[in-house]
């Protein structure tokens, strides 16, 4: 369904992973999409490849989300090239696992930088510059709702994306945009098997309703459907896209 006609997205964190599959699934519903990427070069140039062998439109950019510069260039290479940016998908993120007691400086400030002020980042710029009647979506986790150990500066990360979700809908709104959190549970990437033990898995697989890990498409056809003007009327929410794990 080619519901996206029309639109530029801009996916952040798009060489790997979730944000990969995301730019993937905008491609064919219609969405020219940006897929940026911090180190992973050939893996973004790879996506874009894909993309473009499907007869979409999509070009790799650049940027280390947590730079302020990063993000205003990331905007001004992405509106140069495809001319507006419609919708703003802000998933990069990076967890590090490790009980609060153990959790270093180095490690508390790098997963709020890249996971908060990325997002915020990219917000403030897009305030000013996407497009009139666009959409925001943020991704958060459900681990939000889970409290488990291990989890605790990564949740202060992610509690603070779904706080600045709610607000940043009712400032921006005004211009027809909606903003919107998606919640994703334990789902199939390198971020989530990181030293993880078989074990451990088969647990969080068994905490939803469905008994499985979920894979990157579970969460992106959620994405592109806010992404879309159907779902134009959800604004400021946090939707989990977990199984009914939380
Ligand atoms: N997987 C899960 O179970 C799960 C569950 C809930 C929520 N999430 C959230 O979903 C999002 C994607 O996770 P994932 O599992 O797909 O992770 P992943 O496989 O590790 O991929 C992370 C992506 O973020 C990019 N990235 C990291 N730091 C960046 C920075 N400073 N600037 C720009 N891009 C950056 C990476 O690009 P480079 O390789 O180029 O650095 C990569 O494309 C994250 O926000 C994560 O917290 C994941």
């Amino acid at each position: 369904m080619k519901n996206l006609n029309g639109k530029v997205a801009l996916v952040t964190g798009a060489s790997r992973g979730i944000g990969a599959e995301i730019a993937i699934q905008l491609a064919p519903a219609g969405a020219k999409v940006i897929v940026n990427y911090s180190g992973s070069k050939q893996k973004a140039d790879d996506v874009v490849n894909q993309i473009q062998s499907s007869g979409g439109e999509a070009i790799a950019v650049q940027a280390d989300v947590s730079k302020t510069e990063d993000v205003k260039a990331l905007f001004d290479k992405s509106i140069k090239h495809f001319g507006k940016i419609d919708v703003l998908v802000n998933n990069a993120g990076i967890m590090i696992n490790k009980l609060l007691k153990d959790t270093t400086d180095e490690d508390f400030d790098k997963q709020f930088n890249v996971n908060v002020k990325g997002t915020f980042n990219t917000m403030r710029e897009a305030a000013a510059r996407l497009a009139n009647k666009g959409s925001i979506i943020n991704i958060s986790s459900t681990t939000t709702r889970l409290m488990l150990p291990t989890y605790g500066a990564y949740v202060g990360t992610k509690g603070a994306i779904e706080q600045m979700t709610r607000v940043f809908a009712k400032e921006i709104g005004a211009r027809g945009i909606n903003v919107n959190a998606v919640l994703p549970g334990p789902t199939n990437t390198e971020l989530f098997a990181h030293g993880k033990s078989d074990q451990f898995i088969e647990r969080l697989a068994s905490m939803n309703a469905f008994n499985r890990i979920a894979e990157p498409i579970d969460i992106a056809q959620v994405v592109c459907f806010l992404a879309s003007d159907d779902a134009k009327w959800i604004s400021g929410q946090t939707i989990g896209a977990n199984g009914a794990m939380a």
